[in-house]
């Protein structure tokens, strides 16, 4: 019978759906950033163009080889197929020249696969050009450092910021376990090993121009490997500068009676004098400073193309009342308080832990809690105030009073902050910009 019964039907008319889906998908125009914000395929650095490169390679050495097996099995399938009343196949035991010839041809096939691949590892792997920017990516559970050891004291989290055009080569490093680095646009991804440095470099080609991109850990790393994302400007060579010393910068007082207690503990960075002027400092040496007359570039200040846009839901039985906050007296309680034990802000002396994101500029940054919330009152009030139900495993503890600790497994009572302390956080935080 050379119909098919119903219950062969639907594999046929599945392949056939299948099948005409993909055609459906070669057509139509090319993609665009918009609709694949995160694509490897539209290569922007020379990393990305090796990569691309290699498989596109393979894939048309595998769609050759597919095609051609594919084809002689079917042939094999109708040829010899068993007929009715048809003969005893002839017995056969062995073909020398057969087995010769699918050993060989697999041989020569690996071989043009090694050839590009190996090539292309040690492109990839090459010692990095001299002039190249430096950076350190650090991953933690569940976020990233970045510092910029070329740039005196400039450290920054979970937002990276590079020049268009210039080559940059990250050292990878991790603090606890394995995370991975990729900015799918630009390159990656790498692994970060315990106990080793990995590298990575690219150059964000100039075709390329300004972009802001999506960044992630690509290796599973615990309960909010997921949320473990950043962000990536790439920015004109001139506004990199100016955003490197606005950061290098120590935090800009939030009210001029402030400037020169801020001021006082600098030691790296630019100070600013009484009269919000900078003083450059001989630790400073090197740095470009910005252009005279020139607008201080404090970061991207365009439209988020929505790609970059946290759309994160905030958990359910969080509410924020937003009563008004005041920047002294949040300075205050965060330099009495436990914050400082975890959280750096430089120009605060009383606040130098290193086990939490340096929040000297926190208020310049676009997302909180590793890209999973935008940088807004709501969002930071309600992450100061119970960070473990807004990110699962974070290891920065609820605060809030009367909040349920999902990992404490208990309400926070004594010494639990209220809502109007949680406000004069909000406000000192939203002053280090
Ligand atoms: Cu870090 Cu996954």
């Amino acid at each position: 019978m050379n119909v098919l019964s119903p219950m062969r039907r639907v594999p046929a008319s599945l392949l056939i759906g299948a099948l005409a889906l993909g055609l459906a998908a070669c057509g139509g125009d090319q993609p665009n950033i918009t609709d694949y914000p995160n694509t490897t395929f539209e290569h922007r650095t020379e990393f990305n163009a090796a990569l691309d490169f290699l498989w596109d390679r393979l894939l048309l050495w595998g769609t050759i080889v597919f095609v051609l097996v594919e084809a002689l099995l079917i042939y094999t399938i109708v040829k010899f197929r068993r007929r009715e009343g048809g003969p005893e196949p002839k017995q056969v035991h062995g073909n020398t020249a057969l087995e010769i010839t699918w050993t060989v041809i697999p041989a020569i096939i690996l071989v043009f696969i090694a050839i590009p691949t190996v090539r292309t590892v040690f492109q990839t792997q090459a010692t990095v050009r001299a002039d190249a920017l430096q950076v350190e990516a650090i991953g933690h559970q569940w976020w990233w450092e970045f510092r910029y050891p070329q740039y005196p004291g400039l450290v920054t989290a979970n937002e990276l910021y590079l020049p268009v055009g210039r080559t940059v080569n990250f050292a990878l490093v991790t603090k606890d376990v394995l995370h991975s680095f990729w900015i799918p646009r630009l390159g990656g991804k790498r692994d970060l090993i315990s106990n080793r440095t990995n590298y990575l470099w690219f150059t964000p080609d100039s075709a390329f121009g300004e972009a802001a991109l999506n960044g992630m850990c690509a290796e599973y790393c615990g309960d909010s490997h997921a949320n473990m994302k950043f962000r990536v400007f790439v920015v004109a060579k001139g506004d990199f500068d100016s955003w490197a010393q606005h950061q290098m910068a120590v935090a800009v007082p939030h009210r001029p009676a402030d400037s020169t207690a801020s001021a006082a503990p600098a030691t790296v960075g630019r100070a600013m004098t009484p009269s919000g002027a900078p003083v450059v400092l001989a630790s400073q040496a090197g740095a470009v400073p910005p252009a005279p007359g020139a607008a201080p570039y404090t970061g991207w200040n365009k439209p988020l193309p929505a790609f970059v846009v946290p759309q994160t839901p905030v958990p359910a039985g969080l509410a924020w009342s937003a009563p008004a906050g005041d920047a002294e007296r949040g300075k205050q309680l965060y330099s009495m308080s436990s914050c400082i034990g975890c959280h750096a802000v430089r120009g605060n002396p009383m606040s130098v832990g290193n086990i939490g994101p340096d929040l000297t500029h926190l208020a310049s940054r676009h997302t909180l809690a590793a890209g999973l919330y935008p940088n807004d009152t709501k969002h930071l009030a309600l992450w100061i105030k119970n960070a473990r139900a807004m990110k699962p495993g974070s290891i920065m503890p609820t605060l809030g009073l009367g909040e349920y600790d999902p990992i404490m497994k208990a309400k926070v009572t004594t010494g639990g902050l209220s809502d109007q302390q949680i406000a004069d956080l909000v406000a000192y935080m939203q002053s280090l910009k």
